[in-house]
């Protein structure tokens, strides 16, 4: 029997904010478009049908699974275009260096369903596995490698910093003292950890108690905010003027790394304040459409409880 990678379904990954990236993005024939996050290529869908079997489409993801997604899609939606494997911010830089153009780029940040509901990438917290979560396998950095090396006040910031944890320090405790009597190597060690760690009545509200924690690792094994940051110029320098950019995110600091990076091109002048005229001559480069950012319809979030904390920004390339 082939691997379940090779038996991708059309149920895989429900892609958030369809129906906005797609009016937002407003793709027309003929266009080249760029998914920097194919997953199982849900949006990817979306956005090849209104190039309406003309213009093309690049599709990256640092997972090597995405691939057959990728094959799937081509071969249904007949679309020009291929798959590049990498970190978004190294293949859209490459891209760029090598004159690539682009009208319109997505992003949809973190990870999909088909990667949490894997048990054997170590994602989740619900099923117990190696403690991996790399979004690319062949990368060095493992939740296990961070879990048992790094210093109880790093572990403790990245659970505060990525997972907004309030038991932060508690559990980085917790950790340090159970890594010295042997190593971490699967999830359920880490969730009974946790639990453990943090006070009984926080053991039952708000989510699972691993949740916030398994955010974390997630984040910072996949360098998850210094690749966004690193591709967003990328990716303006890649667009067409008139251009496109669209990125869905699911954090506050991933949110506002975007909002940031489009509010300073938004405003070209880079002089102080307290300047009477403009000596910098830097002209706006971005305008944000709408300027704030769009969430999930309760219908949405109803049907797609992962769709809840889905910030969605777009900005055109003047
Ligand atoms: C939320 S899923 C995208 C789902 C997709 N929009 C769909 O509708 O099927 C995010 C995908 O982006 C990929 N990804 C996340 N960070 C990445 C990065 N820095 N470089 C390349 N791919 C990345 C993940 O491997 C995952 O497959």
């Amino acid at each position: 029997m082939l691997p379940s990678v090779l038996q991708p379904s059309a149920t895989d990954h429900v892609p958030v904010l369809a129906d906005e990236v797609r009016q937002l993005l407003a793709i027309e024939p003929g266009e080249t478009v760029v998914d920097a996050t194919f997953g199982a290529g849900g949006h990817a869908a979306l956005l090849a049908a209104d190039l309406r079997g003309e213009g093309r489409l690049i599709a990256i993801d640092r997972d090597p699974t995405a691939r057959a997604y990728f094959d799937r899609f081509r071969k249904q939606t007949g679309i020009q275009g291929r798959f590049l494997r990498g970190d978004f911010s190294i293949v859209l830089e490459q891209l760029a260096d090598n004159g690539a153009r682009a009208d319109a780029i997505l992003f949809d940040l973190g990870v999909s369903s088909m990667q949490i509901d894997r048990p054997e990438r170590g994602f989740s917290y619900t099923a117990d596995a190696p403690l991996d979560m790399r979004m690319d396998p062949s990368a060095d950095v493992t939740a296990a490698g961070i879990v048992n090396e790094a210093a109880e006040r790093d572990l403790a910031t990245i659970f505060k910093r990525y997972g907004e944890e309030r038991y932060a320090r508690q559990i980085a405790k917790a950790i340090v003292r159970r890594r010295k009597e042997r190593p971490f190597e699967r999830t359920a060690d880490l969730v009974e950890t946790i639990k453990a760690a943090i006070p009984a009545p926080a053991r039952f509200g708000d989510g699972h108690p691993a949740k916030r924690v398994f955010q974390a690792l997630r984040i910072a094994v996949n360098d998850e905010l210094g690749s966004l940051e690193a591709a967003l110029p990328a990716a303006l320098s890649m667009l067409r003027p008139g251009g496109r950019l669209a990125v869905i995110s699911f954090h506050s600091l991933e949110d506002r790394a975007v909002k940031r990076f489009m509010r300073e091109l938004e405003r070209g002048c880079d002089c102080p304040p307290d300047f009477p005229i403009c000596a910098c001559g830097a002209e706006p480069i971005l305008r944000a459409t709408p300027r704030r950012a769009i969430r999930p319809s309760a219908a949405e979030v109803a049907r797609n409880p992962r769709s809840q904390s889905a910030r969605l920004r777009v900005a055109v390339k003047l």
